[in-house]
């Protein structure tokens, strides 16, 4: 069993040696921002059922939207105040050295952005909660100013401009991803030298495809996740921490190698 140390060391070499750094993140990333996870210990789906959170549920059941909207005002799905970590920011570090060629993440929290992340940097394979889009004309509007609407005393809001169905910007169960994004993200994957996995249990797809599609065409997996991962066997190193604390010595150890 190799030491945490050994791991890490490890895990900057590879960092070091690497031109073109895929990282993925997921739920695991944000929970040191007090976002919630969905499959850790105290994740969502231990609370609230993923069956009243597919396309088909939302568009067939009035009373499923409503609960939908509801939940979004609540400070759940959406900390308003988030505020990057650590992770965020040794994500952020990759790219001032030049080495980022991409964030692939299934978060839909927007905090990579707001670490500083280049926009075009970031896929969103989820889709974000900043905006509603009306499914009516495609019109988005900021969530705040839906939740505006829904603190007012409407139940379940409307496009203003076509008065279509209005559903958040996130992807859910069963409906399609962006497919820019997806072919991006997966030509991005085929090309890294190195896929770095933050914080997912790797357990749903397509995104989960993405480290696949690394490893397929010869990139090192590293791992680091607190519990296990659907992909732990084809990691070149897995590491069981916290990544809000293993994330920046990786970063800073491999700075140092760089030199
Ligand atoms: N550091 C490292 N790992 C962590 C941390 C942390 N600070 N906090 C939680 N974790 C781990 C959890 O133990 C869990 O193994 O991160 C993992 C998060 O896994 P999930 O909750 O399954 O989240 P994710 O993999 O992103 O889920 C994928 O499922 O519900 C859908 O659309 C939703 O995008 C989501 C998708």
């Amino acid at each position: 069993m190799k030491t945490l140390e050994h791991q890490i060391e490890e895990a900057a070499r590879l960092v070091a040696e690497s031109k073109r750094i895929i990282v993925f993140t997921g739920a695991g990333v944000s929970t040191e921002s007090g976002i919630p996870d969905f499959r850790g210990p105290e994740g969502l789906w231990s609370k609230y059922d993923p069956e009243d959170f597919t396309i088909e549920r939302f568009l067939s059941d009035r009373d499923v939207r409503k609960k939908h909207w509801q939940l979004l005002t609540g400070n759940e799905f959406i900390v308003a105040d988030a505020k990057p970590n650590p992770a965020h920011y040794a994500i952020t570090a990759l790219q001032e050295m030049g080495k980022l060629y991409g964030i692939v993440t299934q978060n839909v929290d927007g905090l990579h952005q707001k670490a500083g992340v280049l926009e075009n940097l970031v896929f969103q394979l989820h889709g974000d909660l900043s905006h509603a889009k009306c499914l009516g004309c495609s019109c988005r509007y900021p969530i705040e100013e839906v939740k505006g609407w829904l603190a007012g005393g409407v139940d379940e809001p409307e496009c203003p401009s076509c008065r279509g169905m209005l559903k958040p910007d996130a992807v859910f169960f069963g409906e399609q991803l962006p497919f820019e994004v997806l072919m991006e993200s997966e030509q991005r994957s085929r090309n890294c030298d190195l896929c770095i996995v933050l914080g997912s249990t790797l357990v749903v797809y397509p995104a989960a495809t993405m480290p696949l599609h690394a490893i397929r065409t010869g990139a090192k997996l590293v791992i680091i996740n607190m519990g296990p991962t659907a992909m732990d066997e084809l990691a070149t190193v897995r590491i069981e921490g916290k990544a809000g604390e293993v994330m920046p010595v990786i970063v800073k150890k491999a700075k140092e190698k760089v030199r």
